[in-house]
């Protein structure tokens, strides 16, 4: 059957779509993320069904059609409010998750804690928007905590654009946090989280393109870099303007 290139493909090497499914290569981390995805499922997430390895040794998943969020850039704060929600629906399907004693994740950054098992790449490029919504990219999946992991979704969906008027950005974060019914702990905590996380990912590719490290240190020369230090500048500059937002609401 013919394969197709699927855009992106950063952090996993060639990523291809055959008919009605998408093959990724298979990592050591791939039996306990597809037990963790075969979780969420059970608990009533959407997201890819897998279908299992196929006749080369890559993981299938089911192909879902639509654009990518980043492509239908800026959503709508009602659409931001439901990928909020989303958030929270994988959130609390996560916190039941038990992974075997013998998983093995692979994950870049670090998390401060483990809590839970979570997906930490809940962007708007790995969010599919078509019929269904339903979050791609679930390699990177590993422990971490509530508060890490939306403080990277909210930063990446509403604190992404160093352009943007800071007071616009923070009513998205609003409409985001909304949608995921955070309680006033939480809110107060994010401000902080948002710019820790960002400026994790910032070092993770500057230090990587000191060590040659793969795919990051590519990412780090090919405008990635630029992206992420401008973007954490953004996020630690105005951080007393998304605490007050977020305390407000
Ligand atoms: N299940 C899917 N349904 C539809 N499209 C998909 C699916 N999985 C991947 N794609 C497409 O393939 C691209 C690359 O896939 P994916 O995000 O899983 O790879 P990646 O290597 O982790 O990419 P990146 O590091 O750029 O996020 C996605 O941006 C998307 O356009
Ligand atoms: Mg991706």
């Amino acid at each position: 059957m013919d394969e197709t290139v699927l855009g992106g493909g950063n952090a996993s090497g060639r990523v291809v779509k055959v008919g009605h499914t998408v093959r990724k290569p298979w990592a050591a981390s791939t039996p306990s993320v597809v037990s963790y995805m075969a979780a969420l499922r059970d608990a009533g997430v959407d997201l890819p069904a897998v279908v299992g390895r196929d006749e080369r040794g890559r993981l299938a998943t089911e192909y879902v059609p639509g654009q990518l969020a980043i492509d239908r850039f800026p959503l709508r704060r009602d659409e931001l409010r439901r990928v909020g929600a989303m958030v929270r629906a994988i959130h609390d399907a996560s916190t039941s998750f038990r992974p075997p004693a013998d998983a093995v994740w692979t994950t870049a950054i670090p998390a401060p804690d483990g809590e839970m098992v979570c997906h930490n790449d809940l962007a708007p490029w790995n969010l599919i928007v078509g019929e269904r919504w339903v979050f791609i990219d679930w390699d990177a999946a590993a422990p971490s905590t509530r508060l890490w992991d939306l403080a990277y979704a909210a930063q990446a969906f509403c604190v992404n654009d160093p352009g943007r008027a800071p007071s616009d950005a923070a009513l998205d974060l609003v409409a985001f946090v909304d949608g995921y019914d955070a309680d006033a702990e939480l809110r107060a905590d994010l401000p902080t989280a948002m710019n820790d996380r960002a400026l994790a990912m910032y070092r993770l590719l500057e230090s990587s393109a000191r060590s040659g490290r793969e795919p990051w240190a590519s990412m780090f020369t090919d405008d990635h870099g630029r992206h992420w230090q401008d973007a954490s500048a953004y996020v630690g500059r105005h951080r007393d303007v998304w605490a007050v937002a977020l305390s407000r609401a």
